[in-house]
Parts: C-alpha cells; sequence; structure tokens
C-alpha cells in the first residue's frame, strides 16, 4: 500500500426527515445564500423543508445553476456573494449546484487574478466561504468531497479544481428527495458512482485488500440496490442504500493509499464540453475502452473484478477479462444507459477536436500516464 494522508471533516447528516436540522448546523448570524439548480427543489417539497429549517437567518436565494455548472453563471453569483456580504453557501441540488458553489466559494475570496486560473492553471484557493449542502441526487459524491467539475461554455472547456477549502461543513444526505428523480437520472447516478470506484480499484494491485474490499462492497451494493430504486423510486431502503453507496465511493477513503486511473473521467470531460452529453453516459462510452486497450497493465484487477462482483469464474486470462467488460457494459445498458459513441450522434471531426486538444495539452491519462491521443482515438472509434 502506499503512504497516505487521509482526514475527511465533512459532517454527513443522513436519513429521512434530517433537512430539519440544516439551520441548526449553520452558524449563528450568517448570512446565507441557497444556491440552487432549474426548479426542481420548488416541485419536491425540498425548499419549503429548507426554508422551514432557516427560519431566523438572512437569506438571498440564486437560481439558475445549470447541469454542468457553467463558470460564467456562477460568477453572476460571486456579485452577488460580494454585494450582499454573505457569509456562507448552501447548496440545495445535484452535483452540479454543489460543485459551482464550491466554486463560488472559492471564486468569492479569490484575491490573485482572474478565478478562472483556479480551474485552468490549478491556483491555489487560500480561503473559501464556508458551505453547507442538501444533496438531491446520489452520484457524484461532491457532497462529501473537495473536487468541482465547471464548464466555461466561451471556450468549450470543461475542468476540475480540488482543494480542502471548499469541503462542506455539512452535508444532509435524506434519501426521499431522490423519489422525485427522473429514471434518467437515477441510471446517471448509479452509473457515475459504479465509474468512480472503477477509477480507484481497477489499476494494479498494490496489496491493499481493505481498499480493495471496501470498493467491491460499493459496486456490489449498487448492482443490487440501483435496479431497486430504479423499479421504484419511493422504496426508502432501497433510495438509502443507492445514496450511501453513492457518497462513498467518491469521499476519498477507497483512493487512499492505491493508484488511480481517471481516464475515463478526463476523456469523457471532453464529450460534454462538445456535446452536452451526461456526464455519467460518456463514462459508459469511454471505459470499455479504457479497460481493453490497458487489459495487460489492468490484467490482475479485471480479473479480481470478474471473479468477486461478477461471478465470473470460468476460461482463460483472456476470456476472463472479455467476459468482465462485457458484463460491465451489459450493466450499464439495463439500466438504460447507451455504450456506444454513435447511439450520441457524435460526429466524427469530434474525436479529431478532442485528440487534438490532448495533443496541446501534452499529459498523457491513466495510472501510468500511458494513454494519449493515439489511444485516445482508438478509444472513441471503438477500435478495440
Ligand atoms: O437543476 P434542477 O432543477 O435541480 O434539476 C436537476 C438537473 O436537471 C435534476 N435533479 C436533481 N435532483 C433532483 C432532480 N430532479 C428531480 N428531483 C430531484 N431530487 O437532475 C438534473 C441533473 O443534475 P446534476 O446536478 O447536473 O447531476 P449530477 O449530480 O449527476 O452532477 C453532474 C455534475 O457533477 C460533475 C459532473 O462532471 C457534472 O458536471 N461531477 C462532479 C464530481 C465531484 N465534484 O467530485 C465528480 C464527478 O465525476 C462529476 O464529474
Ligand atoms: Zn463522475
Amino acid at each position: 500500500m502506499y503512504n497516505f494522508e487521509y482526514q475527511n471533516p465533512v459532517k454527513i447528516i443522513f436519513g429521512k426527515g434530517e433537512i430539519a436540522k440544516v439551520g441548526a448546523n449553520i452558524p449563528a448570524g450568517s448570512k446565507v445564500l441557497i444556491t440552487y439548480g432549474g426548479g426542481s427543489i420548488f416541485k419536491n417539497g425540498v425548499y419549503d423543508q429548507v426554508k422551514a429549517s432557516i427560519k431566523g437567518f438572512d437569506v438571498v436565494e440564486f437560481g439558475g445553476i445549470e447541469p454542468n455548472p457553467h463558470y460564467e453563471t456562477l460568477m453572476k453569483a460571486v456579485e452577488l456573494v460580494k454585494k450582499e456580504k454573505i457569509t456562507f453557501l448552501l447548496s440545495v441540488g445535484g452535483g452540479s449546484v454543489i460543485d459551482g458553489t464550491k466554486f463560488i466559494a472559492a471564486a468569492a475570496c479569490y484575491k490573485n487574478g482572474d478565478p478562472w486560473d483556479i480551474l485552468s492553471k490549478r491556483a491555489l484557493v487560500e480561503d473559501a466561504i464556508p458551505h453547507g449542502t442538501v444533496l438531491t441526487l446520489p452520484a457524484t459524491g461532491s457532497e462529501m468531497n473537495s473536487g468541482a467539475v465547471i464548464t466555461r461554455v466561451e471556450t468549450t472547456e470543461k475542468l476540475s479544481f480540488m482543494s480542502p477549502k471548499v469541503l462542506p461543513l455539512f452535508s444532509v444526505l435524506d434519501p426521499e428527495t431522490i423519489f422525485s428523480l427522473p429514471d434518467k437520472q437515477i441510471a446517471n447516478g448509479i452509473v457515475d458512482a459504479f465509474v468512480h470506484v472503477i477509477e480507484q480499484y481497477l489499476t494494479f494491485p498494490v496489496n491493499a485488500p481493505i481498499q480493495d474490499r471496501f470498493a467491491e462492497s460499493i459496486l456490489k451494493t449498487l448492482i443490487e440496490e440501483g435496479p431497486k430504486v430504479l423499479a421504484n423510486k419511493t422504496d426508502y431502503d432501497a433510495a438509502a442504500n443507492f445514496m450511501w453507496s453513492a457518497t462513498m465511493a467518491l469521499n476519498g477513503l477507497i483512493g487512499a493509499g492505491v493508484p488511480q486511473d481517471w481516464a475515463t473521467h478526463m476523456i469523457g470531460h471532453e464529450l460534454t464540453a462538445y456535446h452536452g452529453i451526461d456526464h455519467a453516459r460518456t463514462l459508459a462510452i469511454v471505459l470499455p475502452g479504457v479497460m481493453h486497450i490497458n487489459r495487460n497493465q489492468k490484467k490482475d484487477k479485471i480479473l479480481q473484478l470478474g471473479e468477486r462482483v461478477w461471478g465470473v469464474l470460468d476460461g482463460t486470462d483472456d476470456e476472463r477479462i472479455n467476459e468482465t467488460i462485457k458484463r460491465t457494459v451489459e450493466f450499464f445498458e439495463s439500466v438504460g444507459i447507451q455504450t456506444k459513441l454513435p447511439d450520441y450522434s457524435v460526429p466524427t471531426e469530434t474525436i479529431d477536436t478532442i485528440c487534438s486538444r490532448f495533443e496541446k495539452r501534452r499529459y498523457k491519462l491513466g495510472e501510468k500516464a500511458n494513454i494519449g491521443p493515439e489511444e485516445i482515438r482508438l478509444i472513441l472509434e471503438n477500435r478495440l
């Protein structure tokens, strides 16, 4: 196992009815900005629960944060934060609202020039406005991690940053909030969380059985509970298990002390930037190719995934690897997510554009930094 430091101070408040505790967890005397997306919180009663909980606070609101949150929109919120002298941010929504709010928190305190540098140059975030979250879509793990992914429409860039300064103070996870999710978003959440685990698990062995078995337990829970949620959205127990799986998939625990991949995410972000394909769907398109192209370097872990998660025990190593990739693809398709780029009407020029973008960036992806423009082309053209 590699050396590691792990600290996760996010307070998780989990369960039905727990949104009532939001107010008690915001520092007294705060001036609060509630951030939200396109309005789902007004239809499912989450907004009313939040407002009831924070009675007595001085509250301002900022809505309209898009899926794949736009830098251009978030900078308007930064202006509002400064004008209103906001001291606490409360994000109510999915990963996009939470990520966007992390950026608002950092950008409002950024004093070294253009806040876009936080994303484009990974400029240090020295300070951020404290924030809490009310999660309404299990998927990203943003509610318990230090990362955020932001899109700049003007330049078709989708970039990420990480900083311990933007870790939420608390996150409320009420599984009942997901009763109103469209099937499409539930499927996205299942696949995004699944691929988060894979990015931290499917590399090469470093003798870290705790991380491996935690990772496998999350994958198996998603495989068992995800379809139950799709079959019956108001199955509280299934919703609770799905929600906790997605948080555990990307709160740093299973990734501590082990190699990590993230090639699938990096390539996927480009498909979202150019074509607006939902984040999770881009992962379902890219992951099978990443598994194929790195089948030798990932061999031990693909065989372990096959055996322990999919029950693939028979055949030669090559046959078992193929079967494991096939089962993974079938799982994505079984929850309603297509896995081939042509299913999404992406023109071939996009592949050229993405490859030349990675050419310019001059870094390679994956746990052994061996996925460059040529490999990305093979993956996207499905020629493996
Ligand atoms: O905007 P509203 O009206 O709230 O509707 C949203 C949105 O249209 C809707 N929704 C959310 N909760 C709902 C609901 N509809 C009904 N009932 C509810 N309870 O769902 C739609 C999608 O929401 P969004 O927040 O965009 O989805 P998700 O949580 O999947 O977040 C995706 C974003 O997170 C980033 C992705 O790149 C993408 O930008 N990621 C963030 C990560 C992180 N911070 O660690 C890691 C991930 O890999 C990912 O990259
Ligand atoms: Zn993801």
